[in-house]
């Protein structure tokens, strides 16, 4: 089972988009998918207009079991655990939990029979977000394309470098760095592109061309549907199947090698038991 945090410390950067997208286009190729919202915002569950009245705050807290919180068939194939902004406290309450940066993996450990479990995360290094990363084996991070972003994928790339260094055991690997909001007419993408090229934890992971900026996204958001579903035809649509393909088979798009997925800077690969 892969098991896919999409994160980056940046807020606006398309990673719910992004998560949302590798789980629905997952789940439209057969595969069975859980996504999961670790983000106090909801969006995921805005975007693909599910609610649940026991939520990934419920399952933390121990209140609730993993069948009560997931909700089936919000897309063929495709689970979701909601978050809702009611979770804003849920750090202070589970501050005193033993061993609270676990509790996700441990409260998912019977979780099974899906292919792929993929999580969307807050612009922080939250409790939530260590929880996310704790339980995944592999991050995406999708970087806008301004300064900003980039300085937001550079501390995210530390975040996880430091959860390797804290949890040894771990076996989270960086799967790819994915430019987002591209639009190759404007000085803002070249010199961001330039910077992420010229960034040497950065670069061999860049995937290209990345996602083009497309208005379609915001469209298809407002109208709470995938991209496929809004504007099947879109730029957009396009570059998150071919994101998909590369997804699917790490290596065939990548622009650098990366015929097995690599292991993070810092981050000790041990073939071993995730929690
Ligand atoms: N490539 C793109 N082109 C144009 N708009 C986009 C693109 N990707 C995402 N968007 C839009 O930008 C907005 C923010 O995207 P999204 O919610 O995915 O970001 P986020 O990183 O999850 O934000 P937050 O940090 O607040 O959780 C959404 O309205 C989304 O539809
Ligand atoms: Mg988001």
């Amino acid at each position: 089972m892969r098991k896919i945090a999409v994160v980056n410390m940046k807020g606006g950067v398309g990673k719910t988009t992004t998560a949302v997208h590798i789980a629905a286009g997952l789940a439209a190729r057969g595969k069975r998918v859980l996504l999961i919202d670790c983000d106090p915002q909801g969006n995921v569950g805005h975007l693909l207009r599910v609610r649940s009245p026991l939520t990934l705050e419920q399952l933390l807290l121990g209140e609730a079991q993993p069948s009560d919180v997931i909700v089936r068939g919000v897309r063929e194939g495709m689970d979701v655990i909601t978050l809702t902004p009611a979770a804003f406290s849920l750090e202070q309450r589970l501050a005193g939990a033993t061993q609270r940066e676990t509790v996700l993996s441990r409260r998912l450990r019977d979780t099974n029979g899906y292919d792929a479990v993929i999580l969307d995360s807050s612009p922080a290094m939250s409790l939530l977000t260590y929880n996310a990363l704790l339980y995944a084996t592999e991050a995406v991070i999708p970087v806008g394309m301004d300064m900003m972003a980039i300085i937001g994928a550079r501390q995210t790339l530390r975040g996880i470098a430091e959860v390797g260094e804290l949890w040894p055991d771990r076996r989270l690997k960086l799967l790819t760095i994915i430019p987002t909001y591209v639009n190759s007419a404007t000085n803002a993408t070249k010199a961001a592109l330039e910077a992420l090229d010229r960034d040497p934890q950065m670069a061999p992971h860049l995937y290209r061309p990345g996602i083009r900026q497309c208005i379609d996204l915001n469209y298809a958001t407002a109208q709470r549907s995938t991209i496929w579903e809004y504007a099947p035809r879109s730029r957009a649509a396009e570059d998150y199947t071919r994101f998909l393909d590369f997804v699917e088979k790490p290596g065939k798009e990548a622009k650098h090698e990366t015929s097995e997925v690599r292991t993070l800077h810092g981050i000790q690969e041990k073939a071993q038991t995730a929690i």
